[in-house]
């Protein structure tokens, strides 16, 4: 048997007034496309916004439905806008931000597992790292180097 170990690092900003401009230039995209999300059953606004290479950005909501499973959250309808819209482009960063109707958000918001893996996809079909910043409606901003940063071991392609 043998042990491994996984270590990774991670920025934290105090809040948004410390993040470098370009980042905060991408999370207001993400606060004006929270400002979109259509939740009417959680009442928890997402906003993604994501950085091309081709100096493009694009953004997503979470889109809910009353058959709850069939909504969609907001980095994935992001993603998914950038690789229909831009197929030959890089993403190079993704903000992220959340706000509630029934409470103060506080804490970064971190994009929820099957977000990781639709995401995961795209740094793979790159081959570079997307550079994700998340917060809640304010405050605290996490930032990670890449999205396999936080989704080790992850299935792709190879396994197929
Ligand atoms: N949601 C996102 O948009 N992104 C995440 O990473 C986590 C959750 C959305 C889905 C749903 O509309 C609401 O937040 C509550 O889960």
């Amino acid at each position: 048997m043998i042990e491994k170990e996984f270590k990774f690092k991670y920025q934290i900003f105090e809040d948004f007034s410390e993040l470098p401009g370009h980042a905060q230039k991408l999370m207001k995209s993400a606060i004006n496309a929270r400002n979109k999300a259509y939740a009417p059953y959680s009442k928890f606004q997402v906003g993604a916004a994501l950085y091309l290479n081709n100096d493009e950005t694009v953004t997503g909501s979470n889109q809910e439905n009353a058959s709850y499973p069939s909504g969609l959250c907001a980095e994935r309808t992001a993603i998914y806008a950038a690789g229909a819209n831009y197929p030959e482009a890089k993403i190079e960063a993704l903000a992220i931000t959340a706000t509630s109707q029934k409470h103060k958000v506080l804490e970064p918001i971190a994009p929820c597992g099957a977000c990781r893996q639709a995401i995961a996809e795209y740094e793979k079909k790159q081959n570079s790292p997307i550079v994700i910043y998340f917060m809640g409606e304010s405050g605290k901003i996490i930032m990670v180097n890449a999205l396999l940063d936080i989704l080790p071991l992850a299935f792709d392609n190879k396994f197929l």
